[in-house]
This record gives structure tokens, sequence and C-alpha cells, in this order.
């Protein structure tokens, strides 16, 4: 159901505002699952950083994907939604002290742990608690992808994960400390993934991996590809469920496993992106000598993919009713030049008042909003709410 056909849901809500189409996002889940149920040995943990809102969270954990944390308070979040905290894995370059004790208490499935340091911290904390806490290795696999540069990951010059060549020695000393069990690696080469060649370099150095690690007689039952797989950000409408047949297909087809090995997958903005939309209102249209402004009360700290990443996001007028188009550049209210939602795009003829939405902004939308200028942060509601 396109968007536009919710609006008179909208009336009445304070602007701007999320708003998440539950049916969407059932679907995604609905289509993760179908593919993951052809293999019993592949987990897919949400990665919660792309949305965190209660009921999103809640739907997903209905359909029964584990979580993938970066933080304490993640850990805290997803607890609350219900998720069981065996299948929490928590990744990060820089734990806390308390994020540790957090997930050694609360009994994660693992930690991806990033440095020798990290590594001695847990053993060090989990040893205080009695307990042992299972942990794999985040490796940098230095395979890069096709994206944006800030959301690229996988690197040698990326500060994410151990290098290659330091692997062997880190499970060594792990597997020399009492209050940590070392299970497997971990992988994660960055996000808005197209093409599908670069998951297939990451099967492949996986593949190497694992090759030298069995030539030195190190057994891993973990296998962690992280996340990545990217959303249709130009045709939202036509294309709403991402490819997850491929995706999951090029595992499948090139990651070699050993008998036993489970492989977990951290998928964010594939679930979520493509159910989520910004509303907003158009506050002024104003117009110079050479273009024409829709300034809407949404800025970039309700939504910094633009400003930040040079992200489009398809932006449509729910509510005019005119036969005309014109041609905007879709501005928000804060005091940066960078507030900028689009330039130069084509909208039904536009006036004070209408609803504008900013289409797939269910990843990384609201759960970056700041409040920068001392504005409010917006709320988010499921189309379950809003009938
Ligand atoms: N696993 C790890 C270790 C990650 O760092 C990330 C994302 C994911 C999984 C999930 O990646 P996804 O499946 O969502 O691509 N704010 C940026 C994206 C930052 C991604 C950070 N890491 C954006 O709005 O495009």
């Amino acid at each position: 159901m396109a968007i536009t056909s919710h609006v008179e849901r909208f009336a009445g809500i304070r602007t701007p505002f999320y708003y998440y189409d539950t049916n969407i996002l059932r679907e995604t889940l609905d289509s993760i699952n179908a593919e993951i149920k052809k293999h019993d040995n592949y987990f897919v943990h949400y990665a919660v950083k792309a949305n965190a809102n209660l009921k999103v969270l809640q739907v997903i954990n209905e359909a029964g994907l584990g979580i993938d944390c970066v933080s304490g308070g993640e850990i805290e979040q997803v607890l609350k939604a219900g998720f069981p905290a065996n299948k929490i894995v928590f990744a990060g370059v820089g734990k806390s002290d308390w994020e540790i004790e957090l997930g050694i208490d609360k009994e994660i499935f693992c930690f991806n742990v990033e440095s020798i340091p990290e590594l001695e911290v847990i053993n060090e904390i989990a040893a205080r608690k009695g307990k042992v806490a299972t942990v794999c290795f985040r490796i940098n696999p230095n395979v890069g992808a096709h994206t944006h540069a800030n959301i690229t990951t996988g690197l040698a010059e990326n500060k994410f994960g151990i290098d290659m060549q330091d692997m062997e020695t880190v499970i060594r000393l792990a597997q020399t400390m009492k209050n940590v069990q070392f299970k497997g690696l971990h992988f994660h080469i960055g996000s808005q993934i197209l093409e599908m060649d670069d998951f297939i370099a990451l099967a492949q150095r996986i593949n190497d991996l694992q090759d030298q690690l069995e030539a030195a007689g190190i057994k891993i039952e973990i296998v962690n590809v992280g996340g990545g797989l990217g959303i249709d950000y130009a045709n939202p409408e036509g294309n709403p469920i991402p490819n997850f047949k491929d995706y999951f297909a090029v595992y499948d087809k090139y990651l070699k496993l050993r008998p036993g090995q489970t492989v977990h997958f951290e998928l964010g903005r594939a679930v979520v992106g493509q159910c989520g939309a910004l509303i907003t209102k158009v506050l002024y249209v104003k117009e110079n000598a050479i273009k024409k402004f829709a300034i809407v009360d949404a800025g970039f700290t309700d939504l910094i993919r633009p400003a930040l990443y040079d992200a489009h996001h398809r932006i449509v007028n729910l509510t005019a009713t005119s036969a005309e188009t014109d041609t905007y550049d879709v501005v928000g209210p804060i005091c940066e030049s960078s507030d900028v939602f689009d330039k130069d795009i084509t909208l039904t003829k536009t006036k004070r008042g209408d609803l504008l939405a900013l289409l797939s902004a269910g990843a990384y939308g609201e759960i970056m909003a700041s409040g920068y200028n001392c504005r409010r942060l917006p709320e988010g509601y499921t189309s379950e709410e809003l009938k």
C-alpha cells in the first residue's frame, strides 16, 4: 500500500515524526525467514543501531531474529523489547567497563572483540564475576566495499577489528585465558552494499583465513559475516523488499564451512530501511531568482543522512491535489547550509501546510536524531498505532 493512502492517519500528529509501516516490516522479516529456513545453521542478528524504536523492535523479536548491539544502552533497550540475552552479539571498538559487565551479567551469546587490550579487560571482569565470556574476534579483512567512504569499515585504514596477520596470535592468547572462551570470527565490510561481488570477496577472504586456521590446528564454531546489504533508495515503492535471496545465496555458494559451524548475519538497514518514512510539514515556499525552496519543519536533526553521506531519500507530497508539478529544493529550518534534503526535485505543486514524506527512512533515521538548535526529538509511530 503506497504511503499516500496512509495520510488520513496523520491528522493531528505533531510533525515531524517517523511513521513505520509494520506490514512492510513483517513482509521483510518473512522474506528473511523464508531464506534462512533453508539452512539450519544460519542466524540473523538484527543490527539495532539502525533503529531502536521499541515497537519496531517488538515486531522484529516476534519474527525470531537475534540481535547485534554496539553499546550497553542498546543491550538495555533490546532486553526491554523482550529479546533473549542469549541471542545478543555485542560488537564495538570501544566497549566501556560497565558495558562489558552488563554483557557478562546477562550472559549474552558472544562479545565481538576488536583488540588485545579489550580481550584482557573482558577476561579480567569475567574472572572477577566467576564467569566465562564467549568471544569472537573481529578481523579486519581488508576488503573494500562499493559504498560511501563514511560507511566503509573493512579496510586496513579503518579503525575496526584486528589485523589478519595478528589473528593467530590473539586466538592463541585467548586460549591461555581462563575466563574467555574463543568461539569464532567476526567481519563487517560496510553498509548500503548492493554489489554482491563485495560479499563474494568477503566470503573468499574468510575461506582463506579458515584454511590458515585449519593448518594451524585451530577450530572455530562461529562465522559472523556482519551486515551491509543495501536497499533501493531510488525506487522504494517499486522495490520495498531487499534481495535477500541473492544475498544469502552468495554465502551458500561461496563460503566454505566446516562441520558444525554456524553462520551469523548482522543485517540492519535491509531489515528496517523501507518500512519507515519521515513525515514533515511544509512551512513556507520561498522563491528567489533561480530557485524555489520548500522549507519544511524537519531538519538534519531529524534525518542526518543527506547531510552526512550525501544520501538521497525519495520525497513525495502526500497531500497536494494540484495537477501541476514544480521543481524545488527541499530544505530544513536549521541554521546550516547543509540542512538540505534534496535539490531540484520534482514535486506536485507544493504549498504551506502540505505534508511531505521522506521515504526509506526506517534505518539510521530516528535513531540518529539530535537535539542541535534545542530542537525536539521526533516521535516514531507504527501503522498499528495510527489506525
Ligand atoms: N554489524 C556491524 C559491525 C556494523 O558496524 C554495522 C553497521 C552493521 C552490522 C549493520 O550494517 P547494515 O546491515 O545496516 O548495513 N549511519 C549509516 C550507516 C552506518 C552503519 C554502521 N555499521 C547510514 O545511515 O548509512
